[in-house]
């Protein structure tokens, strides 16, 4: 594959049919996963665009992801917030989920929050824990899929992008101080991201923590790549929605639907650090 899925005409195209209907220049842009979507009802003066209004922008198929972008402001910042993502296991190219990014980028945001639903695979967390990205293990990446495939076009990053520092210092800093001004415990550790959809085996999960990996889930990490390759800065939060099962005798077993539950219960917390963080900004 020599010719890229998208050019920068592509993205920019999008991006003007964006702008066209909204009334501010975001400067942050959101990403709600499994379940968060909630957080995207506190944004004031909202323009909610569907993403089928959206040239190219991948829907999401997934319950508990709605569709949308919500621009609007939370705590007198202008966001731009995807209400639900496309995954790479729905049957999307990894270009398709990049893709809403690199509009972001040709839009001139540069700062990214994303979300997601996780399994904890560290023995210290709980199910309703949140959890600080610090690092991530691109496992999916590793093998092949990643947005970065292909032509590299220099203007939106560099061919080999350092990923020493992907996760934001001062982003995370900010999040450990929102966290202890009010009273949240912020689990902090690395995200692996697999393909999916299965769910792990319990062999899989004593591996993955083996390798060093505190959350597993299936999402994040595609759009974190192309982010970072972009120049953004960015912060990650998962929420862990079930303790991964690393015994085939245990009697428990993990579902989407206890994913979303808990990402349910789960949402007012991430949302004070949500809107601490972008008081800070
Ligand atoms: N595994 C993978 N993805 C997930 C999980 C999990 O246990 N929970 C939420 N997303």
């Amino acid at each position: 594959m020599l010719t890229p899925e998208f050019t920068r005409e592509d993205y920019e195209k999008t991006a003007r049919a964006i702008r066209e209907r909204i009334h501010v220049q975001p400067t942050v842009a959101l990403i709600l996963g499994s379940g968060l979507g909630p957080l995207a009802d506190s944004i004031e003066d909202a323009t909610i665009i569907p993403y089928t209004d959206l040239p190219n922008w991948p829907r999401s198929t997934v319950a508990g992801h709605h569709g949308r972008l919500v621009t609007g402001k939370l705590e007198n910042v202008d966001v731009i917030a995807m209400q639900g993502r496309a995954h790479y296991y729905e049957g999307y190219s990894m270009a398709q989920v990049g893709f809403p990014i690199r509009v972001f980028q040709v839009m001139g945001i540069k700062t990214l929050i994303v979300t997601n639903a996780a399994g904890g695979l560290n023995q210290s967390f709980d199910a309703g824990d949140l959890m600080l990205i610090v690092d991530h293990i691109n496992l999916i990446g590793h093998m092949g899929l990643t947005p970065l495939y292909g032509p590299n076009d220099e203007s939106f990053g560099p061919r080999f992008p350092i990923f020493t520092r992907a996760y934001d210092k001062h982003l995370g800093d900010m999040a450990r101080k929102v966290a202890a001004a009010n009273g949240i415990t912020l689990r902090e550790g690395i995200y692996i991201c697999l393909a999916g959809p299965a769910f792990e085996t319990p062999a899989d999960i004593r591996m993955l923590r083996q390798w060093g990996a505190d959350a597993v889930g299936m999402s994040t990490v595609p759009e974190v790549v192309t982010a970072v390759h972009g120049g953004m800065r960015v912060l990650g939060i998962s929420s862990i929605t079930n303790i991964a099962i690393d015994d085939p005798a245990s009697d428990k077993e993990v579902s989407h639907e206890e994913v979303l539950a808990t990402g349910k219960i789960i949402v007012p917390r991430l949302m004070t650090m949500l809107r601490g963080v972008l008081q800070q900004l």
